[in-house]
């Protein structure tokens, strides 16, 4: 391992790329010294159909928060994503589609995406689908996802893209709390060989969702699947009823783009809701700058689109940039742990972005998958999701890269709309596990727990000082619930829920979720749903659920269950409660390790000390404070004791 070490941009990248150090420094401080002309200026990175007059118009609180950029300006995603590249681009790639299957994959054209968009806008339009409504889409990453998006921001919809790994509970949760009447899916998705029944998944979440009365289903393996006449609409049938003409609904500004669930630190996943003009200056311009993209390029991240990775920087990004986007159904280890490679070596991608969890499990593979292929086409390489360590770091670097390509450590989160700290490939000397620097306009401030602001190399709780336009406007249906989360810990600033350190040189190494939020494989995961799921079975009593140190995810699910009195712990119920949680939420929910707790570390006031059952299943007993205070101190002892061993 080489803490300490600092790999400086070579002059050949400094001078290709848009932006080198002096022009970082120089531009950075006018992004912050004036927002208003600075973002006035980016804010022509897209076309408009009635400019703006007034650029920011925010308020952080007290009492009031709004976040409105841009706000009488009048545009149109698609249109930006689009038409706009026509002229120049018909038969230029926009989208590369690579199936989980090796021999399947294709180029769709801006002309293609530019007619399949309209078609699928005029057949949601034909089924009663209007401007505001809400879309839910539920699919496999397939063309026809980002289609979806498209046709949905065409005509004013609003979309709420559900990962296809969720279960039908966690479907149904989100189609109801943002009220869909529409969903789009597919008959079955593909993954690493196996088949995922996304429609019989939609069958049964819609079984509680009285208010949909269209699904529109893809076609993609012709499985068998269940059919409501009137209700049901196959996709490619749909489409060709109506015509490819479908004009771009003038949208505001202000208007919702896209809604999309994640988890917080309570309760059940919040309605993150993003916005048109905003969000896309936002998206464009980092993807422009930290990918550093330039025209004819081949970019790749591998992100699902049910994740905001996925929104931004496969879809919204790129495609505002008229860039080259590569779109892979399939997972990195099938057929075999040298697909990644593969499908860079066969597609000649330029700039490859994904995420640490995926680095460390072909790291475990070993150097030979990577070393029989060529690779040569990479220049740029990125991570995303979670705090990539130094080793996986070295090893991307030095095994994939060659040495010869940066890496990007973008820290950002779905709030954040896009990248917010991140090292701008041509400027950013780069330091392994260190996410670097801001971003234009983003001021970046520690604070400890009272809220004073912390100077310096320091380390505390990361908050944002100042609007950005690709921030979240609200949480959908429940403003209130997004001014508690984000801006009543530390007033007059953005509370991001992560901890982060900032070291002499100004460089920010993010340290992970300071609330009861654990990162499982670059996924967000609030404790506290998982928590619900297993309450709800009827053989348990409580639980309490924690993030431990994996090698592989980042983070694993450590469970303490208590059963009801009568109950015997056994390996069969273990696993039937693991089951139960990938029922309930989804496999990337399942607990990793259970531990059987006849009872839970808790104050007089019956209040679980979630801290103690952390130290546990972190494995480090000899901190764990103060536990005179509990109510019953002979439980920390037991559950010591009886600690699970790490997988
Ligand atoms: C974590 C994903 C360290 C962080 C884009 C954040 C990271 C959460 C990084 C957001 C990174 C994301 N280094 N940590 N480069 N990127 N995170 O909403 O804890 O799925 O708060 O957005 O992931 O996860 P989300």
């Amino acid at each position: 391992m080489t803490e300490g070490a600092v790999y400086e941009v070579s002059e050949s990248t400094a001078s290709a790329a848009w932006i080198d150090e002096s022009g970082y420094f120089s531009l950075y401080e006018q992004s912050v010294s004036n927002p208003e002309a600075f973002w006035g200026e980016q804010g022509k990175r897209i076309e408009w159909f009635k400019p703006y007059s007034e650029v920011k118009d925010v308020a952080y609180g007290p009492g009031d928060v709004h976040i409105r950029w841009y706000g009488d300006g009048t545009t149109n995603v698609a249109h930006n994503c689009i038409d706009r590249h026509l002229a120049e681009k018909r038969d230029t790639t926009a989208i590369i589609w690579e199936g989980d299957d090796p021999a399947d994959s294709k180029h769709i054209t801006y002309g293609e995406l530019h007619e399949q968009v309209c078609r699928l806008g005029n057949a949601l339009k034909a089924r009663g689908v209007k401007k505001g409504d809400r879309v839910t889409i539920y699919m496999p990453m397939i063309p026809e996802a980002a289609y979806a998006m498209l046709a949905c921001a065409r005509i004013g919809a609003i979309h709420s893209v559900v990962f296809g790994g969720f279960s039908p509970d966690a479907l149904a949760g989100r189609v109801q709390d943002c009220a869909s009447t529409c969903v789009i899916t597919a008959d079955e998705g593909l993954r690493g060989g196996r088949k995922v029944p996304l429609k019989a998944n939609t069958d049964k979440a819609l079984e509680s969702c009285s208010d949909v009365d269209t699904v529109v289903v893809v076609k993609r393996t012709g499985g068998d699947v269940g059919w409501k006449d009137g209700r049901d609409v196959w996709y490619h049938e749909a489409c060709a009823d109506v015509s490819a003409d479908c004009p771009a609904e003038e949208m505001n500004a202000e208007d919702p783009l896209f809604i999309l669930y994640t988890s917080g630190s309570t309760g059940k996943p919040k309605g993150v809701l993003h916005t048109t003009g905003g969000y896309l200056v936002y998206a464009a311009m980092t993807h422009h700058y930290v990918f550093d993209y330039h025209p004819g390029e081949v970019y790749w991240c591998t992100a699902d689109v049910g994740w905001v990775t996925g929104h931004s920087y496969i879809v919204y990004g790129p495609l505002a940039n008229g860039a080259t986007t590569l779109m892979f159904e399939g997972v990195p280890n099938y057929p075999d742990a040298s697909r990644f490679w593969q499908v860079c070596d066969k597609h000649k991608v330029d700039i490859f972005y994904t995420a640490p969890t995926a680095i460390r499990a072909l790291m475990r593979e070993g150097e030979d998958p990577v070393k029989s292929t060529s690779r040569s086409s990479l220049r740029l390489l990125g991570s995303v999701g979670e705090p990539i360590n130094p080793e996986a770091w070295e090893w991307y670097h030095k095994v994939v890269g060659d040495e010869r390509c940066p890496i990007v450590d973008t820290w950002w989160q779905t709030e954040t709309g896009g990248i917010l700290i991140t090292p701008l490939p041509g400027a950013t000397p780069l330091k392994p596990g260190s996410a670097t620097r801001p971003f234009f306009g983003i001021k970046p401030v520690l604070v400890d727990a009272d809220g004073a602001v912390l100077e310096g190399a320091t380390e505390g709780n990361l908050c944002i000082a100042d609007s950005w336009p690709g921030q979240m406007r609200t949480v959908y249906g429940d403003h209130e619930r997004f001014i508690q989360t984000y801006f009543s810990s530390y007033p007059g600033k953005y509370f991001t829920g992560d901890g982060c350190r900032r070291d002499g040189d100004g460089y920010y190494w993010i340290t992970g979720r300071v609330d009861d939020v654990i990162n499982v494989s670059g996924h967000r995961m609030g404790t506290a749903e998982v928590e619900s799921a297993l309450v709800a079975h009827p053989k348990v009593a409580e639980s309490a659920v924690v993030g431990y140190p994996h090698d592989i995810k980042g983070q694993g699910i450590y469970a303490y269950v208590t059963l009801i009195a009568g109950e015997a712990p056994s390996e069969e119920l273990r696993k039937e409660l693991v089951g139960w949680v990938r029922k309930e939420i989804g496999p990337i929910a399942s607990p990793d390790l259970i531990q059987w707790a006849p009872g839970l570390p808790k104050t007089r006031s019956g209040k679980i000390m979630r801290r103690i059952l952390r130290k546990i299943a972190e494995d480090d007993f000899s901190n764990l404070g103060d536990t005179s205070t509990l109510a019953d101190p002979g439980v920390v002892n037991d559950l010591i004791d009886n600690r699970m061993n790490k997988a």
